[in-house]
C-alpha cells in the first residue's frame, strides 16, 4: 500500500479527484495530511458518507469558524458558529424561504427564455459565458438590487469571495492576486446600495430585507455587506456548475436526453443525481473544537478538516455502483451536495428552481445544439469547486 498524498496544487486533484477519493475512503477514511497545505500546515481529510454527515451535523465538536481572529475573519454566514450564525441564518431563511422562491418562477422562466433566444440567434456560443454564468448572476444580482450594468463587477467580486475561501483553506494568495481589494470594493458597493434604499419601502426583495434588518439594528454594516457576499458567491459559481454540467450531460448521453425529454417530470431526479455525482462544492472546511479520535486517528483540538462532500456522494457504502449515473436511484436525494446540519444551503430551493427552468428549456432546443469537436469543454480548476469553465456549442439554424 503506498502512502496517499493530497497535492492541493495538482490540477489532477481538482479535475479528476474520484480515484483519490476512492483510495481515501478505502485506505484512510481519516487521512492526516501532514504539512500538505500550501503554507506547510497540516490538515485532516474525511471522505466517507457516514463521517461527513456526522461531522456536518455535529455542532458541538466541529466549528465552521475556520479562520483566525485576525485573518480573513469576515462575518460570513458560512464562517460562523452559534449564536452569531443562528441570528444571521434566521434572516437568510426569511429572505430565501421556499414561499418567496416559488413566487420567482415566472420571472426566472422569462429570464431563461430571453437568454435562450439570445443564445439561439447565433451559429455558435460559449455556453458557460452566455447562459450558465448569466442566469444565476442575473437572478441573485436582481434579488440584491444590483443593476445589470454592474454585471462584470459582480462576476469579479463573486470570484474574489471564492478565492477568499480558497486562501482561508491554505491556497497561496499569489494565486489570486487582487482578491482582497475586490472584496473591499464589493463591500463598499453593497454599503452604498443599501444606503440608497434606507427609509424607502421594502420591495420585498433580499436587499430590502437586509436593509430593514439593518435599520432595526439587527445587522451591522459589515454584516449587511458580507451577507450580500455570501449570496452572490455561494449562489453563483455553484449553480452555474450545475447548469453547465446538466447541458453537457444531455449532449453527451442521447439515451438520457431522450428519456428526460419524454418524461420531463424526472428533472428533479436528474438534478439530484447530477449533484450527487458532480457536486459543485467538492469539500467544506471545519475545525475541531476539542481533541477527538476517529477510525483510530487522533485529531488534535483546532485541527483543520477537509470534509469531502464529493467523496461522500460516491461512497459505495451509501450508493451502490457510485460512479454510474442512475436516474432511478432511490436515495439520490440524500446527497451531501448542499451540505447538512445548520449550515445546509439556504439557496437549495432557488438553485433547484433555476435548474428546473433551464433544463426544461434545454430539452426544448436540444436538437439545435452540439458540442464543438474542435473546441472541447474545459473544467474549471478552482479549488474545491467542480464544473465547466468553458463549453463551446455549435447551433444549427
Ligand atoms: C447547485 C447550487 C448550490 C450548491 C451545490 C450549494 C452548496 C452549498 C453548500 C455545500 C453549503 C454548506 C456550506 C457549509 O456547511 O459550510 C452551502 C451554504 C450556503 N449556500 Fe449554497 N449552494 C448552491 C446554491 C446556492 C444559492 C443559489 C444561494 C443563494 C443565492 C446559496 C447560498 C448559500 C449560503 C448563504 C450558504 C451559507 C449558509 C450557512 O452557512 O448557514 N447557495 N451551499
Amino acid at each position: 500500500m503506498t502512502t496517499i498524498t493530497i497535492d492541493l496544487t495538482d490540477p489532477e486533484y481538482r479535475l479528476n479527484p474520484w480515484p483519490i477519493y476512492e483510495r481515501l475512503r478505502e485506505e484512510a477514511p481519516v487521512m492526516y495530511a501532514k504539512g500538505q497545505a500550501y503554507d506547510g500546515s497540516d490538515f485532516y481529510v474525511l471522505s466517507r458518507y457516514e463521517d461527513v454527515t456526522a461531522c456536518l451535523r455535529d455542532k458541538k465538536n466541529y466549528s465552521s469558524q475556520i479562520t483566525g481572529q485576525n485573518y480573513l475573519n469576515l462575518p460570513l454566514l458560512v464562517n460562523r458558529d452559534a449564536p452569531e450564525h443562528t441570528r444571521l441564518r434566521h434572516m437568510t431563511n426569511r429572505a430565501f424561504n421556499a414561499r418567496l422562491v416559488r413566487t420567482l418562477g415566472t420571472w426566472v422562466e422569462e429570464l431563461v427564455d430571453s437568454l435562450m433566444d439570445r443564445v439561439l440567434a447565433g451559429d455558435s456560443t460559449e455556453f458557460v459565458e452566455a447562459f450558465t454564468t448569466e442566469l444565476p448572476l442575473r437572478v441573485v444580482g436582481g434579488m440584491l438590487g444590483i443593476p445589470l450594468d454592474r454585471k462584470a463587477d459582480l462576476r469579479r467580486w463573486s470570484g474574489a469571495v471564492m478565492n477568499m475561501f480558497a486562501v482561508a483553506a491554505g491556497m497561496d494568495p499569489d494565486e489570486a492576486p487582487g482578491f482582497f481589494e475586490d472584496l473591499v470594493e464589493f463591500g463598499n458597493y453593497m454599503g452604498t446600495l443599501a444606503a440608497e434604499r434606507k427609509g424607502k419601502p421594502n420591495k420585498g426583495d433580499v436587499l430590502g430585507s437586509l436593509v430593514a434588518e439593518h435599520e432595526e439594528g439587527m445587522l451591522d454594516r459589515d454584516e449587511l455587506a458580507t451577507m450580500a457576499f455570501s449570496y452572490v458567491a455561494a449562489g453563483h459559481e455553484t449553480t452555474m456548475n450545475l447548469l453547465g454540467g446538466g447541458m453537457h450531460m444531455l449532449l453527451s448521453d442521447p439515451g438520457l436526453a431522450a428519456r428526460l425529454r419524454a418524461e420531463p417530470h424526472l428533472t428533479a431526479s436528474f438534478i439530484d443525481e447530477y449533484l450527487r455525482m458532480y457536486s459543485p462544492t467538492q469539500w467544506l472546511l471545519r475545525r475541531t473544537c476539542g481533541e477527538t479520535e476517529l477510525h483510530g486517528v487522533h485529531i488534535p483540538q483546532g485541527a483543520l478538516l477537509h470534509v469531502l462532500l464529493g467523496s461522500a456522494n460516491r461512497d459505495p457504502r451509501k450508493y451502490p455502483n457510485p460512479d454510474v449515473f442512475d436516474l432511478d436511484r432511490e436515495n439520490q436525494g440524500d446527497h451531501m451536495a448542499f451540505g447538512a446540519g445548520r449550515h445546509f444551503c439556504p439557496g437549495a430551493a432557488l438553485s433547484r428552481l433555476l435548474a428546473e427552468h433551464a433544463f426544461n428549456a434545454y430539452y426544448k432546443h436540444l436538437d439545435r445544439f452540439s458540442l464543438d469537436p474542435d473546441d472541447p469543454p474545459q473544467l474549471r480548476s478552482r479549488q474545491g469547486s467542480y464544473g465547466l469553465a468553458r463549453m463551446k456549442l455549435l447551433i444549427s439554424q
